[in-house]
C-alpha cells in the first residue's frame, strides 16, 4: 500500500468526505490519486512536516492531553523527546478509529513503516541546553514555546538567541557565565 507522505490539510476535508463516503480501505488510493492530480505548489509550506495529520490544537485544547504526555522526556533530560508512533496507535486504537487520519495512522505504525517529525527548533551544537532544569524550575512550556494548545504544528514563537536566553538567565538569577550554555 501507497500512504501519502504529504499531508492533507486544506485538501483534508474534502479527503475525509470522500473517505467517508467510499470508505476507509480506499483511502489510500483516493488520496494517491489526489495527490497525482493536485499541482505540488497547492500545499503549504509548513504541511511538508507534518507526515501524517496532526493537529496541537485537537489534542491540547478539545482532548485536553498533557504536553508531557507525548513529550514524556521534559522533566528528565535535555530533550523532550517526540511521542513514537505507538504512543498514537496506543490510544487511538480506541480513539476514532473510524477516522480516516486515523486509520491511516494505524496502518502506517501497523505496517512497521518508521515516522520521523520535521525539526522545528534547533539550536546549534555548540549551544548546551537542557529541557529537564527549566521544566523543574517550574517554567512553563509556554514561556519559551508560545501557545501551542493554538497551532496546528508547532511554530518557532521565541527567537533562541543568546540574547534572548541570557536574559531571562540575568532576569532571574540564573548563571550567565559563558560555559553554562556553551561547550
Ligand atoms: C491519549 C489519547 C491520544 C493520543 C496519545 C493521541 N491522540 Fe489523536 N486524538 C485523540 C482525541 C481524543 C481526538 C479527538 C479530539 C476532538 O476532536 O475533540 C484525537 C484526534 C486526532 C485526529 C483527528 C481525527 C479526526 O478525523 O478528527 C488525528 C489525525 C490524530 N488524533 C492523530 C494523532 C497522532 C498522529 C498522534 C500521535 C502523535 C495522536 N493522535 C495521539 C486522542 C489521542
Ligand atoms: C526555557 C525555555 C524552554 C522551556 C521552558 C521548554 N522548552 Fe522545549 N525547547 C526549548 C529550546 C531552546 C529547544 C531547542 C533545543 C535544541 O535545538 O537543542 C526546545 C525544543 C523542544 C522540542 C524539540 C526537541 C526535543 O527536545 O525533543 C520539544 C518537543 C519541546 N521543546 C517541547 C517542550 C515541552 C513539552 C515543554 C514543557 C514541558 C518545553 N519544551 C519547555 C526551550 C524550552
Ligand atoms: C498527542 C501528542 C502531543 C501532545 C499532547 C503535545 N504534542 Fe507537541 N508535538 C507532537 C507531535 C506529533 C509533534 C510533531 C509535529 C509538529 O511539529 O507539530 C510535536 C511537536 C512539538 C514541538 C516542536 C518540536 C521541534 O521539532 O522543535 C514543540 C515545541 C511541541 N510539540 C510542544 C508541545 C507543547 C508545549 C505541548 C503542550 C501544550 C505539546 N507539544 C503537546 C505531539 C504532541
Ligand atoms: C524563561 C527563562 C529562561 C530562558 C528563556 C532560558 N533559560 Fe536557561 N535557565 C533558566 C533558569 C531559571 C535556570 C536555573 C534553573 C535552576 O535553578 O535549576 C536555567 C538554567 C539553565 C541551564 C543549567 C545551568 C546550570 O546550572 O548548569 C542551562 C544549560 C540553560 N539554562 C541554558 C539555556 C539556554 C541555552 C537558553 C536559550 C536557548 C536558555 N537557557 C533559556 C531560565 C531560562
Ligand atoms: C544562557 C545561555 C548562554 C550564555 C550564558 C552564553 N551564550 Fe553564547 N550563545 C547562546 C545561544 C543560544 C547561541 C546561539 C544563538 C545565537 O547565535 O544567538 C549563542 C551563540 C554564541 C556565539 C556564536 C554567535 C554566532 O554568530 O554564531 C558565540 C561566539 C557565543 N555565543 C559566545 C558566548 C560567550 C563568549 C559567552 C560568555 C560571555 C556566552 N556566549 C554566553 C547562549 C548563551
Amino acid at each position: 500500500m501507497v500512504y501519502m507522505r504529504r499531508p492533507l490539510h486544506g485538501e483534508m476535508r474534502v479527503a475525509v468526505l470522500l473517505a467517508a463516503a467510499i470508505g476507509i480501505f480506499l483511502t489510500a488510493a483516493v488520496t494517491t490519486l489526489r495527490s497525482s492530480t493536485q499541482p505540488e505548489a497547492a500545499a503549504p509550506p509548513a504541511a511538508e512536516s507534518a507526515p501524517i495529520d496532526f493537529s496541537h490544537e485537537t489534542h491540547v485544547t478539545m482532548a485536553g492531553l498533557d504536553c508531557q504526555l507525548c513529550h514524556a522526556y521534559a522533566r528528565r533530560g535535555p530533550l523532550a523527546g517526540m511521542p513514537p508512533l505507538s504512543r498514537c496507535a496506543g490510544c487511538h486504537r480506541f480513539v476514532l478509529p473510524e477516522s480516516p487520519d486515523v486509520a491511516r495512522l494505524l496502518a502506517r505504525f501497523d505496517a512497521g513503516e518508521p515516522l520521523a517529525w520535521a525539526r522545528v527548533h534547533d539550536l546549534p551544537d555548540h549551544v548546551r541546553f537542557t529541557h529537564k532544569r527549566h521544566v523543574r524550575a517550574g517554567i512553563a512550556c509556554g514561556a519559551c514555546h508560545g501557545d501551542v494548545g493554538r497551532m496546528q504544528l508547532a511554530e518557532q514563537t521565541a527567537p533562541l538567541t543568546m540574547n534572548w536566553c541570557v536574559g531571562c538567565h540575568e532576569a532571574r538569577q540564573a548563571p550567565i557565565d559563558c560555559v553554562t550554555c556553551h561547550y
